[in-house]
């Protein structure tokens, strides 16, 4: 156990990249061990890692400890009480900001872990959190975390049916909510939704608690029904005890978040409490250089796993400030939204996706905003979420003449796989390139029999097993899709769905999915379950969904459709009938706006769909014609009809 003042034997900082990586790979056991000591532990645990049910993996067996005290408790009781922890500064609602230090943070989360309690939560429930980028989000995960409950952070964007699909997965006794989001010229209200979720689940929460925001009308008292008891948040915090945190094993779960696969169902990613808590708090120093009393800023969402990692938990495990925000990068109000908060708070590390950087530098091409502002606190802007295309690399780097470090990562591992660590001694940074592997990772290409590929040879970005601590623990209640998705493909080896390739230099580039998942603006979206929304309207056939080239996006879902023998319908109508469907039934986020009508959809002579060659047809690419064609007509025909 590490003392406080005693720096713990885990810190890597400024040692050389070979010799930490080499040691991560080398002695597992000693290196993570090791890294433990920066985590305070109920019981300590003896050993690193439980390969006994292999390829299952288990981090810290014997040990036990409460994540919401690392994050808040042992700050607070070592001095640092007044310390900002969470400074919510909201572009939507600037009345609304404020600063939580420490010590406030801690009060609310155990009152609102007192409320959880009151409601019966105990350790192992789950609960689902659906809300707005507002303080109260968090304050609902950290406490979970104190009493031992799952939480399960459904993101705002997402409408009533995906929101269903989750309760009726995670299974939770209480979700909490609030009335609504703000975005640019809307209010998104929360309750409608949340109430037709619970008509559609199959095992709705018995308590629902809802923040009233001042912004956006609707409250509890409103929305009584649909199988749940629904109470006010502030109601039930004015008379909330707070909560003591409970510890736990390392290995029970922490949270279950909802990714993309490539069929509609999501999947339930499972994050354990042990090896979560010495990953993340490891990342801060060691990949970000970020440590007490540092500003950081991860401008995402908390429904994402980005916005879990390091708007909530990394941050406050290190003991650092986070900021977090609510409003966008352009037009709240302008393309200077970025440098003002970077300004107002001292921000030290702004972490973003791609996207953003590209819609700040489509409004401000040359950064004109920039000089508004004092920026000298930033020392470095990270990306992940997508490939940092060179281009946005070079503006990025030019205008902030800062290290600009992509990294790359999944859900599923919920910290980086590749990285430039700036918490170690650096090393160059090479545009496209999210540099080396992360110490922890055995980063491999390999080709479709799963053989090691030259460098610079493209194939499938594969991890050697183990997976190191913090990575995901399985899939909620589905460990035989966890094994087949994941485990069954490549023996040994978990994995990724990436695409791409190492260099000479062991620099990884990471291409592009090679399933059908689709990144749109940072978000990850299945086009499987946008296929199935097209496919119940009732003109339609056959359709296809596939990820085309956006400027602004990066990709966004292209649909393609085949309409049933016989039916005449007017193509903007069907096109407006389909985006209504799929944003009513998927949400907004998932901006689906373009329907082609075709006459055949080009497949295999066993029935598959090429969508990857009709990606590469409409982004005018060169492909191959697969040897399995059932029909070349079909293909050129569809090039003839895209212009290809
Ligand atoms: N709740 C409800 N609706 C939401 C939402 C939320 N939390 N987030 C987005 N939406 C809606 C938007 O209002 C928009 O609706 P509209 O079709 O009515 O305009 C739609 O979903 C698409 O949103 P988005 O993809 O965000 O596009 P945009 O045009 O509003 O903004 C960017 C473009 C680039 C500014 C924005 O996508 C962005 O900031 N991206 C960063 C992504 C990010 O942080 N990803 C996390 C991974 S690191
Ligand atoms: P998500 O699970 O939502 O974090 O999305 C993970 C996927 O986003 C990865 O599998 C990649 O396809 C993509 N991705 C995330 N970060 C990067 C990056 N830095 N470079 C390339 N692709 C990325």
């Amino acid at each position: 156990m590490s003392s406080p003042g005693t720096p713990p034997s885990s810190d890597n900082h400024g040692q050389s990249y070979a010799e930490v990586y080499r040691r991560s790979t080398d002695s597992p056991e000693d290196f993570w061990l090791a890294a433990a000591e920066a985590v305070e532990w109920e019981t300590p645990p003896a050993r690193a890692l439980d390969d006994s049910a292999a390829p299952m993996y288990r981090w810290f067996p014997d040990a036990s400890l409460n994540t919401c005290f690392n994050a808040l408790d042992r700050h607070v009781r070592d001095g640092n009480g007044d310390r900002a922890a969470l400074i919510y500064d909201s572009a939507m609602a600037p009345d609304a900001s404020r600063t939580y230090t420490y010590a406030e943070l801690l009060d609310e989360v155990s009152r609102f872990a007192g409320v959880l309690k009151d409601q019966g939560v105990v350790a192992g429930d789950r609960v689902i959190v659906y809300m707005p980028m507002i303080p109260e989000a968090a304050i609902a995960m950290l406490a979970c975390a104190r009493i031992g409950a799952v939480h399960s952070v459904v993101f705002g964007g997402f409408a009533a049916k995906e929101l269903a699909t989750r309760i009726d997965d995670a299974g939770p006794v209480v979700l909490v909510t609030a009335s609504g989001g703000l975005e640019p010229g809307r209010t998104v209200d929360y309750l409608p939704m949340v109430a037709k979720a619970l008509e559609l689940s199959g095992t709705p929460p018995h308590t629902v608690i809802v923040k009233d925001r001042a912004q956006v009308p609707g409250s509890a008292a409103d929305y009584q029904g649909g199988g749940a008891a629904w109470f006010d948040w502030d109601t039930l915090m004015a008379d909330a005890s707070p909560a003591e945190p409970v510890p736990v094993a390392a290995t029970d779960p922490l949270y279950i978040l909802y990714t993309s696969g490539t069929t509609g169902k999501p999947k339930g990613v499972i994050r354990d409490n042990g090896g979560h808590a010495v990953a993340l708090t490891w990342s801060m120093r060691n990949i970000y250089d970020i440590g007490p009393g540092d500003v950081w800023w991860t401008a995402s969402d908390v429904g994402w796993v980005v916005g879990h990692s390091y708007i909530v938990y990394g941050p406050l495990l290190a003991g650092a400030t986070s900021v977090l925000y609510e409003g966008k990068p352009v037009g709240t109000p302008d393309a200077g939204a970025f440098w003002r908060v970077i300004s107002d708070h001292g921000v030290s590390a702004l972490f973003t996706a791609p996207t953003a950087i590209r819609a700040v530098r489509k409004a401000d091409p040359d950064a004109k905003e920039i000089e508004k502002y004092d920026i000298s606190s930033l020392k470095t802007l990270f990306a992940a979420g997508e490939r940092l295309d060179p281009d946005t690399y070079a503006w990025a780097t030019r205008v902030l003449d800062r290290p600009v470090v992509d990294h790359w990562w999944q859900t599923e591992t919920g910290w980086a796989i590749c990285a430039n660590l700036r918490g170690l001694e650096p090393m160059p940074l090479k545009a496209g390139s999210p540099t080396v592997p992360v110490p922890g990772y055995r980063v491999e290409v390999v080709d479709a029999e799963g053989n090691a590929v030259p460098a610079g040879a493209e194939g499938n970005i594969v991890i050697g097993l183990p997976l190191p601590p913090g990575t995901l623990a399985g899939l909620w209640r589905d460990p035989e899709r966890y094994v087949r998705s994941y485990l069954a493909t490549f023996d040994g080896y978990y994995l990724t769905g990436d695409s791409g390739y190492i260099d000479e230099d062991g620099y990884v580039y990471v291409l592009g999915r090679s399933d059908d998942v689709i990144n749109v603006a940072g978000h990850r979206l299945s086009t499987g379950s946008m296929e199935a929304v097209v496919a119940g309207h009732p003109a339609v056939a056959e359709c296809a969904v596939v990820g085309i080239r956006d400027e602004l996006k990066g990709q966004r879902p292209s649909g393609y459709v085949v309409l049933k023998a016989g039916v005449e319908i007017d193509p903007d109508t069907l096109r407006n009938e389909l985006v209504a469907m799929v944003r009513e039934q998927i949400g907004a986020v998932a901006t689906f706006r373009d329907v082609t009508v075709v006459q055949a959809l080009p497949k295999t002579r066993s029935g598959k769909i090429l969508r990857k060659t009709m990606r590469q047809i409409a982004d005018h690419e060169e492909y191959t014609v697969p040897s399995t064609i059932e029909d070349i007509a079909v293909l050129d025909a569809l090039k003839k009809q895209l212009g290809g």
